[in-house]
């Protein structure tokens, strides 16, 4: 039987040695939660890092390591220690990721990284070479692995090969200052199928395609060599029932520590309310204007200190990056800033956790806040806010999200705002903290069901169906 080989940069487990034994734990982000649910229900392998360099193994840990990783449907990829400072926290993490976020003054060019880029693409594609056989589709994902298509078309010309792409693609006007430009779009142009989350980063690409290389494009189709090369746009969903489920189930159980926690604080007043964000620590994700906005609001608006409380769980992410190790260091400060400016004795306006929590607590605090305050800068889709509606069982809350962030574009229901305008964060905040429960109803009501529609299977589903499209094959569920 055919099957699809997925390849991305992190397995959707991470494997860490404590005391010479592994622990292994769910991977963060909106690549792995997302493409779990595909993994787990169809005939796929997954090929990716396993979170733990060749320097950390020993033979014996090895084989372990190949045998736990196994039983998931899994396969790794070998980094040394060099690879990780210079191909992911170097190339990938200090000249991809800020590059596409338009953070042009982190984004550093730098030969050593580009070299290690190059050499990691190719021991990812190698291990997908291994293993694919005739028939067999492989479908790349992320900026970590953008040369990895041609590696593979190259070699085996026959293969189906698409790649999604969960960041933003930016506007010519910054990809063009990249060093390495020519290269890096010959690498994605190796698939048969290449999509992104909206619309604008698809228009973005192509047009990047048609001034850098010259080639000729019609409307969402490349010719490229003797193949045409199809581009365009899916926005990847949730597992929608799996959080919907989960949020009714969880309100009959035995309630969590955590849960008792979050009951004290609604219980407190009557007019006690919750807001939320969840994000991994990084500076795409407005962390800071999030807590300014917040403190202009308590200004402002000083009729809600001691009813409002913000809730942020900031995951740590990538924290070699001197970047991310600034703004861990300016949020600290931040919320110290506020909660010594304002808290009393029976209250603290903001709640910061810094830590990943457990998937049941992530529904708790989904279910339990009237708000989720979602303020990216910039940000490729952003599932969070897509979880949050899909855990809202009586259909009533509020969710405020970013402009700059893709899931912005499927959810106008939300209450859209510019991340960097405080002044408006302030007064939607209050809106959102006064909205009659209708029109809560009505908006959240339309949210779900095209939630519940547009599914990450569906989303995969779409995808593949494009693919095999491209290639005049018959659609193959993966
Ligand atoms: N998440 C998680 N553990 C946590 C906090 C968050 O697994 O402690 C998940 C969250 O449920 C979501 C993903 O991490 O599915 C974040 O994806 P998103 O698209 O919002 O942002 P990304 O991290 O991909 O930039
Ligand atoms: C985003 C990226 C993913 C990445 C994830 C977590 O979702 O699109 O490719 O895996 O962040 O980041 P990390 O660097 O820990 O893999």
């Amino acid at each position: 039987m055919n099957k699809t080989i997925i390849v991305s940069n992190r397995l959707p487990l991470q494997i860490k040695i404590d005391n010479n034994q592994l622990q292994v734990k769910p991977s963060v982000g909106g690549l792995a939660t997302g493409l779990k649910t595909i993994h787990q229900e169809g005939n796929s392998l997954w090929i990716g890092w396993s979170g733990l360099t060749e320097e950390e193994l020993n033979s014996d840990l090895s084989k372990q390591v190949k045998a736990l990783i196994k039983k998931e449907k899994c396969d790794t990829v070998s980094l040394t220690q060099n690879d990780l400072e210079n191909f992911y926290y170097g190339f990938s993490n200090r000249t991809l990721w800020p590059l596409f976020h338009y953070f042009m003054e982190y984004t550093e060019f730098e030969n050593t990284y580009w070299d290690s880029y190059k050499a990691v693409n190719q021991k990812f594609a190698d291990a997908v070479l291994e293993h694919v056989e005739d028939g067999d589709t492989v479908w790349v994902h992320d900026y970590q692995l953008l040369l990895v298509p041609k590696l593979i078309k190259d070699k085996k010309p026959n293969t189906t090969v698409g790649f999604f792409l969960h960041i933003p693609y930016p506007s010519y006007e910054i990809f063009r200052t990249f060093p390495w430009r020519e290269e890096l779009l010959h690498g994605i142009l190796g698939a048969d199928l290449i999509g992104f989350h909206t619309y604008d980063y698809q228009r973005h690409f192509l047009s990047s395609v048609k001034r850098i290389l010259r080639l000729d494009v019609n409307f969402n189709e490349i010719t490229y060599d003797d193949r045409v090369v199809k581009v365009d746009s899916f926005p990847m969903g949730i597992d929608y029932n799996k959080f919907h489920q989960s949020a009714l189930k969880q309100k009959k159980e035995e309630k969590s520590e955590l849960q008792k926690r979050l009951d004290d604080h609604i219980q407190s007043s009557k007019d006690a309310r919750m807001i939320l964000s969840i994000d991994r620590m990084d500076y795409t994700k407005g962390i800071p204007n999030r807590i300014r906005a917040f403190e202009y609001f308590l200004n402002k608006y000083p009729e809600y200190k001691e009813k409002v409380r913000l809730i942020m769980l900031a995951v740590p992410s990538r924290s070699n990056v001197p970047q991310y190790q600034l703004l861990k260091r300016e949020t600290d400060e931040l919320v110290g800033r506020v909660n010594g400016q304002f808290s009393t004795v029976s209250w603290t306006p903001i709640w910061y956790f810094y830590r990943s929590m457990p998937f049941e607590n992530l529904i708790d605090l989904y279910t339990s806040s009237h708000i989720a305050m979602i303020t990216p800068v910039r940000d490729g889709m952003n599932l969070v806010a897509k979880e949050y509606v899909a855990t809202r069982t009586e259909q009533d809350g509020v969710l405020i999200l970013s402009e700059m962030a893709g899931a912005s574009k499927e959810m106008n229901e939300a209450m859209l705002i510019n991340p960097n305008n405080f002044e408006q964060i302030a007064d939607t905040l209050k809106q959102a903290l006064e909205m009659p429960l209708k029109e809560q109803r009505s908006r959240m009501e339309i949210l779900q069901k095209r939630l519940k529609r547009y599914t990450v299977e569906k989303w995969a589903e779409e995808f593949m169906k494009s693919l095999f499209a491209t290639k005049n094959l018959g659609a193959v569920i993966i």
